[in-house]
Protein backbone atom coordinates (compact mmCIF):
# COMPACT_ATOMS: atom_id res chain seq x y z
CA UNK A 1 0.00 0.00 0.00
CA UNK A 2 1.11 3.74 -0.67
CA UNK A 3 -0.40 6.21 1.03
CA UNK A 4 0.18 9.99 -0.83
CA UNK A 5 0.46 12.79 1.98
CA UNK A 6 0.23 16.26 1.29
CA UNK A 7 2.76 18.89 3.50
CA UNK A 8 0.12 19.07 6.56
CA UNK A 9 0.79 14.85 6.73
CA UNK A 10 -2.81 14.40 5.81
CA UNK A 11 -3.24 11.02 3.61
CA UNK A 12 -4.63 12.35 -0.28
CA UNK A 13 -4.76 9.20 -1.98
CA UNK A 14 -4.10 6.02 -1.35
CA UNK A 15 -2.65 3.07 -3.92
CA UNK A 16 -3.68 -0.12 -3.09
CA UNK A 17 -3.76 -3.60 -4.09
CA UNK A 18 -7.74 -4.32 -5.78
CA UNK A 19 -9.84 -5.53 -3.03
CA UNK A 20 -11.97 -8.22 -2.44
CA UNK A 21 -15.49 -7.95 -1.39
CA UNK A 22 -16.69 -10.92 0.39
CA UNK A 23 -20.17 -10.58 0.80
CA UNK A 24 -22.25 -9.19 -2.22
CA UNK A 25 -25.42 -9.68 -3.72
CA UNK A 26 -25.53 -8.77 -7.36
CA UNK A 27 -29.28 -10.35 -7.87
CA UNK A 28 -30.53 -11.51 -11.22
CA UNK A 29 -31.65 -10.46 -14.53
CA UNK A 30 -31.74 -6.52 -15.19
CA UNK A 31 -30.63 -6.00 -11.66
CA UNK A 32 -27.71 -7.92 -12.24
CA UNK A 33 -26.42 -6.09 -15.66
CA UNK A 34 -26.90 -2.84 -13.37
CA UNK A 35 -24.58 -3.97 -10.50
CA UNK A 36 -21.78 -5.96 -12.25
CA UNK A 37 -19.97 -3.34 -14.14
CA UNK A 38 -19.73 -1.43 -10.51
CA UNK A 39 -18.78 -3.93 -8.45
CA UNK A 40 -15.71 -5.10 -11.04
CA UNK A 41 -14.92 -1.75 -11.32
CA UNK A 42 -14.02 -1.68 -7.60
CA UNK A 43 -13.13 -5.32 -7.15
CA UNK A 44 -11.02 -8.13 -8.16
CA UNK A 45 -13.78 -10.32 -7.00
CA UNK A 46 -15.98 -11.23 -4.20
CA UNK A 47 -18.37 -13.46 -2.94
CA UNK A 48 -21.60 -14.14 -4.59
CA UNK A 49 -24.40 -14.60 -2.30
CA UNK A 50 -26.86 -16.86 -3.06
CA UNK A 51 -30.41 -16.21 -1.84
CA UNK A 52 -31.45 -15.53 -5.19
CA UNK A 53 -35.28 -16.21 -5.83
CA UNK A 54 -35.12 -19.72 -6.67
CA UNK A 55 -31.96 -20.06 -4.28
CA UNK A 56 -28.99 -20.87 -5.52
CA UNK A 57 -29.05 -25.18 -4.68
CA UNK A 58 -27.86 -27.31 -7.37
CA UNK A 59 -24.48 -27.59 -9.02
CA UNK A 60 -26.08 -26.51 -12.13
CA UNK A 61 -27.59 -23.54 -10.74
CA UNK A 62 -24.10 -22.79 -9.32
CA UNK A 63 -22.73 -22.55 -12.50
CA UNK A 64 -24.94 -20.59 -14.86
CA UNK A 65 -25.42 -17.35 -12.13
CA UNK A 66 -21.26 -17.36 -12.32
CA UNK A 67 -21.45 -17.22 -16.37
CA UNK A 68 -24.35 -14.70 -16.25
CA UNK A 69 -22.18 -13.04 -13.86
CA UNK A 70 -19.07 -13.10 -15.90
CA UNK A 71 -20.94 -12.35 -18.90
CA UNK A 72 -21.57 -8.98 -17.31
CA UNK A 73 -18.13 -8.34 -15.66
CA UNK A 74 -16.15 -9.41 -18.10
CA UNK A 75 -13.43 -12.69 -17.32
CA UNK A 76 -10.82 -10.70 -14.70
CA UNK A 77 -13.59 -10.47 -12.76
CA UNK A 78 -13.48 -13.76 -9.89
CA UNK A 79 -16.56 -14.71 -8.81
CA UNK A 80 -16.82 -16.77 -5.50
CA UNK A 81 -19.60 -18.56 -5.49
CA UNK A 82 -21.53 -20.37 -2.82
CA UNK A 83 -24.88 -22.18 -2.51
CA UNK A 84 -27.67 -21.76 0.03
CA UNK A 85 -28.61 -23.97 3.19
CA UNK A 86 -31.53 -25.31 3.14
CA UNK A 87 -32.70 -27.97 5.22
CA UNK A 88 -32.99 -30.23 2.03
CA UNK A 89 -29.16 -28.89 0.75
CA UNK A 90 -27.83 -32.22 -1.10
CA UNK A 91 -24.11 -32.67 -0.32
CA UNK A 92 -23.56 -34.11 -4.26
CA UNK A 93 -24.72 -31.01 -5.13
CA UNK A 94 -22.34 -29.20 -2.82
CA UNK A 95 -19.45 -31.46 -3.90
CA UNK A 96 -19.75 -31.54 -7.65
CA UNK A 97 -20.38 -27.04 -7.42
CA UNK A 98 -17.11 -26.84 -5.41
CA UNK A 99 -15.32 -29.22 -8.27
CA UNK A 100 -17.04 -27.92 -11.39
CA UNK A 101 -17.92 -24.16 -10.54
CA UNK A 102 -16.01 -22.28 -8.15
CA UNK A 103 -17.91 -22.39 -5.20
CA UNK A 104 -16.09 -21.47 -2.24
CA UNK A 105 -19.27 -21.99 0.58
CA UNK A 106 -22.77 -22.00 1.69
CA UNK A 107 -24.42 -19.93 3.50
CA UNK A 108 -26.63 -20.13 6.40
CA UNK A 109 -29.95 -18.02 6.69
CA UNK A 110 -32.33 -18.28 9.65
CA UNK A 111 -35.61 -19.13 8.16
CA UNK A 112 -37.01 -15.70 8.56
CA UNK A 113 -34.94 -13.50 10.11
CA UNK A 114 -33.72 -12.12 6.69
CA UNK A 115 -34.95 -10.94 3.14
CA UNK A 116 -35.31 -14.18 0.87
CA UNK A 117 -34.64 -16.57 3.92
CA UNK A 118 -38.25 -18.46 3.63
CA UNK A 119 -36.01 -21.30 2.06
CA UNK A 120 -33.53 -21.21 5.15
CA UNK A 121 -32.87 -23.71 7.79
CA UNK A 122 -36.12 -24.20 10.25
CA UNK A 123 -34.17 -25.10 13.32
CA UNK A 124 -30.87 -23.60 14.03
CA UNK A 125 -30.30 -26.69 15.95
CA UNK A 126 -30.02 -28.77 13.05
CA UNK A 127 -26.54 -27.55 12.85
CA UNK A 128 -25.06 -29.47 15.49
CA UNK A 129 -27.33 -32.44 15.46
CA UNK A 130 -26.43 -35.19 13.80
CA UNK A 131 -28.85 -37.38 11.15
CA UNK A 132 -29.98 -33.77 9.82
CA UNK A 133 -29.30 -32.48 6.17
CA UNK A 134 -27.81 -29.15 7.69
CA UNK A 135 -25.46 -31.19 9.49
CA UNK A 136 -24.30 -33.28 6.80
CA UNK A 137 -23.37 -30.61 4.59
CA UNK A 138 -21.43 -29.00 7.32
CA UNK A 139 -19.60 -32.42 7.19
CA UNK A 140 -19.16 -32.16 4.00
CA UNK A 141 -17.75 -28.91 4.20
CA UNK A 142 -15.56 -29.68 6.44
CA UNK A 143 -14.03 -32.30 4.41
CA UNK A 144 -14.10 -30.69 1.62
CA UNK A 145 -12.52 -27.09 3.18
CA UNK A 146 -15.39 -24.98 2.01
CA UNK A 147 -16.42 -22.22 4.27
CA UNK A 148 -19.79 -22.04 5.85
CA UNK A 149 -20.96 -18.72 5.64
CA UNK A 150 -23.24 -17.44 8.72
CA UNK A 151 -25.61 -15.53 9.06
CA UNK A 152 -25.38 -14.94 12.48
CA UNK A 153 -29.07 -14.02 14.45
CA UNK A 154 -31.17 -16.37 16.62
CA UNK A 155 -34.72 -15.68 16.14
CA UNK A 156 -35.84 -17.21 19.77
CA UNK A 157 -34.11 -18.29 22.72
CA UNK A 158 -34.04 -21.57 24.18
CA UNK A 159 -37.49 -21.98 25.99
CA UNK A 160 -38.62 -20.73 22.51
CA UNK A 161 -39.45 -16.78 23.32
CA UNK A 162 -38.97 -14.73 20.34
CA UNK A 163 -35.74 -12.41 20.77
CA UNK A 164 -35.66 -8.39 20.76
CA UNK A 165 -34.09 -7.81 17.02
CA UNK A 166 -31.08 -6.50 18.79
CA UNK A 167 -30.11 -9.68 20.64
CA UNK A 168 -30.43 -11.93 17.51
CA UNK A 169 -27.03 -11.72 17.13
CA UNK A 170 -25.49 -11.55 20.77
CA UNK A 171 -27.58 -14.38 21.27
CA UNK A 172 -26.27 -16.45 18.47
CA UNK A 173 -22.70 -15.40 19.12
CA UNK A 174 -23.02 -16.74 22.41
CA UNK A 175 -25.80 -20.21 22.02
CA UNK A 176 -25.08 -20.69 18.62
CA UNK A 177 -21.68 -20.42 17.21
CA UNK A 178 -20.28 -22.05 20.30
CA UNK A 179 -22.30 -25.60 19.35
CA UNK A 180 -21.35 -25.51 15.98
CA UNK A 181 -17.58 -24.94 16.46
CA UNK A 182 -17.87 -27.92 18.76
CA UNK A 183 -19.40 -29.90 16.32
CA UNK A 184 -17.00 -29.31 13.60
CA UNK A 185 -14.22 -28.55 14.66
CA UNK A 186 -12.54 -28.46 11.16
CA UNK A 187 -15.09 -26.42 9.59
CA UNK A 188 -14.10 -22.91 8.08
CA UNK A 189 -16.49 -20.60 9.20
CA UNK A 190 -17.12 -16.77 8.35
CA UNK A 191 -19.31 -14.44 10.22
CA UNK A 192 -20.66 -12.22 8.10
CA UNK A 193 -21.98 -8.64 8.71
CA UNK A 194 -20.53 -8.46 12.47
CA UNK A 195 -22.53 -6.15 13.48
CA UNK A 196 -22.21 -5.89 17.91
CA UNK A 197 -20.07 -5.57 20.59
CA UNK A 198 -20.56 -9.05 21.91
CA UNK A 199 -19.77 -10.60 18.27
CA UNK A 200 -16.69 -7.99 17.94
CA UNK A 201 -15.47 -9.51 21.44
CA UNK A 202 -16.22 -13.22 20.38
CA UNK A 203 -13.77 -12.91 17.21
CA UNK A 204 -11.19 -11.00 18.60
CA UNK A 205 -10.74 -13.58 21.19
CA UNK A 206 -11.54 -16.89 18.83
CA UNK A 207 -10.77 -15.60 15.15
CA UNK A 208 -7.56 -18.02 13.42
CA UNK A 209 -7.35 -19.45 9.99
CA UNK A 210 -10.81 -21.37 10.73
CA UNK A 211 -12.90 -18.68 12.21
CA UNK A 212 -12.92 -15.04 10.59
CA UNK A 213 -15.49 -12.29 10.14
CA UNK A 214 -17.14 -9.70 7.55
CA UNK A 215 -17.62 -6.10 8.27
CA UNK A 216 -19.77 -3.88 6.23
CA UNK A 217 -18.99 0.13 6.02
CA UNK A 218 -22.82 0.83 6.79
CA UNK A 219 -22.10 -1.06 10.70
CA UNK A 220 -18.46 1.24 11.07
CA UNK A 221 -20.26 4.36 9.86
CA UNK A 222 -23.92 4.65 11.27
CA UNK A 223 -25.69 4.04 14.18
CA UNK A 224 -29.30 3.82 15.69
CA UNK A 225 -29.32 7.19 15.46
CA UNK A 226 -28.95 7.57 11.89
CA UNK A 227 -32.22 4.89 11.21
CA UNK A 228 -34.46 7.09 13.72
CA UNK A 229 -33.66 10.93 13.60
CA UNK A 230 -36.92 12.59 12.36
CA UNK A 231 -38.71 9.52 12.04
CA UNK A 232 -37.56 5.85 10.63
CA UNK A 233 -35.27 5.75 7.23
CA UNK A 234 -36.16 3.12 5.30
CA UNK A 235 -33.51 3.53 2.98
CA UNK A 236 -30.93 2.73 5.89
CA UNK A 237 -32.61 -0.53 6.72
CA UNK A 238 -30.26 -3.55 6.39
CA UNK A 239 -30.35 -6.92 8.08
CA UNK A 240 -28.57 -7.41 10.79
CA UNK A 241 -30.22 -4.17 12.00
CA UNK A 242 -27.87 -1.30 13.05
CA UNK A 243 -26.96 -1.22 16.84
CA UNK A 244 -26.18 1.72 18.86
CA UNK A 245 -23.07 4.13 19.13
CA UNK A 246 -21.21 1.87 20.98
CA UNK A 247 -21.86 -1.23 19.01
CA UNK A 248 -20.53 1.29 16.18
CA UNK A 249 -17.07 2.06 17.59
CA UNK A 250 -16.30 -1.58 18.95
CA UNK A 251 -16.57 -2.65 15.28
CA UNK A 252 -14.87 0.26 13.99
CA UNK A 253 -11.87 -0.45 17.05
CA UNK A 254 -11.93 -4.36 15.99
CA UNK A 255 -11.50 -3.35 12.04
CA UNK A 256 -8.73 -0.75 12.24
CA UNK A 257 -6.59 -3.38 14.14
CA UNK A 258 -5.57 -4.76 10.84
CA UNK A 259 -6.44 -8.69 12.06
CA UNK A 260 -6.00 -11.47 9.15
CA UNK A 261 -9.25 -12.75 9.89
CA UNK A 262 -11.41 -9.93 10.12
CA UNK A 263 -12.28 -8.58 6.40
CA UNK A 264 -14.09 -6.51 3.73
CA UNK A 265 -17.68 -7.50 2.94
CA UNK A 266 -19.66 -4.74 1.62
CA UNK A 267 -23.44 -6.86 1.74
CA UNK A 268 -24.26 -4.35 -0.89
CA UNK A 269 -27.97 -5.58 -1.77
CA UNK A 270 -30.28 -3.29 -4.03
CA UNK A 271 -34.03 -3.53 -3.89
CA UNK A 272 -36.67 -1.66 -6.15
CA UNK A 273 -38.00 1.47 -4.25
CA UNK A 274 -41.32 0.12 -4.27
CA UNK A 275 -39.63 -3.24 -2.23
CA UNK A 276 -38.04 -0.47 0.52
CA UNK A 277 -40.92 2.08 0.59
CA UNK A 278 -43.40 -0.31 1.63
CA UNK A 279 -45.61 -1.16 4.62
CA UNK A 280 -42.79 -3.81 6.09
CA UNK A 281 -39.67 -2.37 4.45
CA UNK A 282 -36.95 -5.17 3.13
CA UNK A 283 -33.58 -4.78 4.35
CA UNK A 284 -31.09 -4.42 2.31
CA UNK A 285 -29.47 -1.39 0.51
CA UNK A 286 -27.18 -0.73 -2.88
CA UNK A 287 -23.53 0.02 -1.57
CA UNK A 288 -21.71 -0.78 -5.16
CA UNK A 289 -21.49 2.50 -6.34
CA UNK A 290 -19.13 3.32 -3.61
CA UNK A 291 -18.37 -0.07 -2.22
CA UNK A 292 -14.83 0.62 -1.17
CA UNK A 293 -14.84 4.49 -1.19
CA UNK A 294 -17.04 4.50 2.44
CA UNK A 295 -14.69 2.17 3.75
CA UNK A 296 -11.85 4.38 3.24
CA UNK A 297 -14.05 6.90 4.91
CA UNK A 298 -14.55 4.98 8.08
CA UNK A 299 -11.00 3.52 7.83
CA UNK A 300 -9.88 7.12 7.67
CA UNK A 301 -12.25 8.64 11.00
CA UNK A 302 -10.21 5.65 12.84
CA UNK A 303 -7.00 6.97 11.94
CA UNK A 304 -6.27 3.45 10.30
CA UNK A 305 -5.94 4.18 6.23
CA UNK A 306 -2.39 2.14 6.50
CA UNK A 307 -4.26 -0.92 7.36
CA UNK A 308 -7.51 -0.79 5.04
CA UNK A 309 -5.38 -2.77 2.23
CA UNK A 310 -5.01 -6.13 4.33
CA UNK A 311 -9.02 -5.69 5.68
CA UNK A 312 -9.91 -4.82 2.11
CA UNK A 313 -7.47 -6.84 -0.36
CA UNK A 314 -5.74 -9.31 1.62
CA UNK A 315 -7.17 -11.06 4.36
CA UNK A 316 -9.98 -12.00 2.80
CA UNK A 317 -8.87 -13.96 -0.44
CA UNK A 318 -5.97 -15.61 2.24
CA UNK A 319 -8.92 -16.86 4.06
CA UNK A 320 -10.76 -18.39 1.08
CA UNK A 321 -7.41 -19.82 -0.23
CA UNK A 322 -7.34 -17.61 -3.25
CA UNK A 323 -4.87 -14.94 -5.41
CA UNK A 324 -4.66 -11.88 -3.62
CA UNK A 325 -5.39 -9.40 -7.01
CA UNK A 326 -2.35 -7.82 -9.00
CA UNK A 327 -3.79 -4.91 -10.06
CA UNK A 328 -3.80 -1.40 -7.87
CA UNK A 329 -6.62 0.86 -7.26
CA UNK A 330 -6.29 4.71 -6.52
CA UNK A 331 -8.85 6.63 -4.16
CA UNK A 332 -8.66 10.08 -3.60
CA UNK A 333 -10.00 12.81 -0.66
CA UNK A 334 -12.48 14.11 -2.44
CA UNK A 335 -15.90 14.55 -2.08
CA UNK A 336 -18.57 13.76 -4.63
CA UNK A 337 -22.48 13.95 -4.16
CA UNK A 338 -24.40 10.81 -4.60
CA UNK A 339 -26.64 11.99 -7.43
CA UNK A 340 -29.09 9.50 -9.09
CA UNK A 341 -31.72 6.83 -9.12
CA UNK A 342 -30.89 4.06 -10.67
CA UNK A 343 -33.59 2.09 -13.05
CA UNK A 344 -34.14 -0.54 -14.32
CA UNK A 345 -37.45 -1.79 -17.17
CA UNK A 346 -40.70 -1.93 -15.70
CA UNK A 347 -43.18 -4.20 -16.53
CA UNK A 348 -46.28 -2.96 -18.15
CA UNK A 349 -48.99 -1.45 -15.42
CA UNK A 350 -46.08 -2.28 -12.94
CA UNK A 351 -45.49 -0.06 -10.21
CA UNK A 352 -43.01 2.44 -11.56
CA UNK A 353 -40.74 2.49 -8.50
CA UNK A 354 -40.11 -1.69 -8.90
CA UNK A 355 -37.56 0.38 -11.86
CA UNK A 356 -36.40 2.54 -9.20
CA UNK A 357 -33.10 1.31 -7.14
CA UNK A 358 -31.53 3.99 -4.93
CA UNK A 359 -28.47 3.57 -3.51
CA UNK A 360 -26.84 4.80 -0.43
CA UNK A 361 -26.15 7.99 0.28
CA UNK A 362 -28.25 9.60 -2.36
CA UNK A 363 -27.80 13.28 -2.53
CA UNK A 364 -24.76 13.37 0.17
CA UNK A 365 -21.54 13.45 0.03
CA UNK A 366 -18.86 10.71 0.00
CA UNK A 367 -15.76 11.57 0.90
CA UNK A 368 -13.33 9.54 -0.87
CA UNK A 369 -13.38 8.92 -5.01
CA UNK A 370 -12.20 6.21 -7.07
CA UNK A 371 -9.87 7.14 -9.65
CA UNK A 372 -10.95 6.56 -13.08
C1 LIG B 1 -29.88 -9.03 2.27
C2 LIG B 1 -30.68 -9.07 0.99
O1 LIG B 1 -31.43 -8.12 0.74
O2 LIG B 1 -30.54 -10.02 0.22
N1 LIG B 1 -30.39 -7.99 3.10
C3 LIG B 1 -29.72 -7.32 4.05
O3 LIG B 1 -30.35 -6.50 4.74
N2 LIG B 1 -28.44 -7.50 4.25
C4 LIG B 1 -29.93 -10.34 2.93
C5 LIG B 1 -28.90 -10.52 3.99
O4 LIG B 1 -27.71 -10.46 3.72
O5 LIG B 1 -29.31 -10.74 5.13
ZN1 LIG C 1 -26.13 -10.16 2.74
Amino acid sequence: VQLIKDTDGRVTSIVMRKPFDMHHHVRDGEMLKVIAPMLARRFAGGIIMPNTSPPIVTAKQVGDYRKRLLDETGEDFTPLMTMYLTDTLDCDEVMEASKLHDMFGVKYYPRGLTTNSDSGVADPASLWTPGTRPYEVLQTLSRIRRTLLLHAADGFDRTGKELNPYEQEPHFIRETLPRIKDAHPHLKISVEHLSTIEGADYMQSNGDAFLGCSLTSQHLLLDTRDLHRGGFNAHRSWFPIIQGEEHKERLLALAKKGLPFVWLGTDSAPHPVSDKEAACCKGGVMMVHAGIELYAEAFDKAGALANLEDFASKNGPNFYGVQQSNDTITLRRQSWTVLENFSLPVADGADPRSGVVRPFRLGEQVEWQLAA
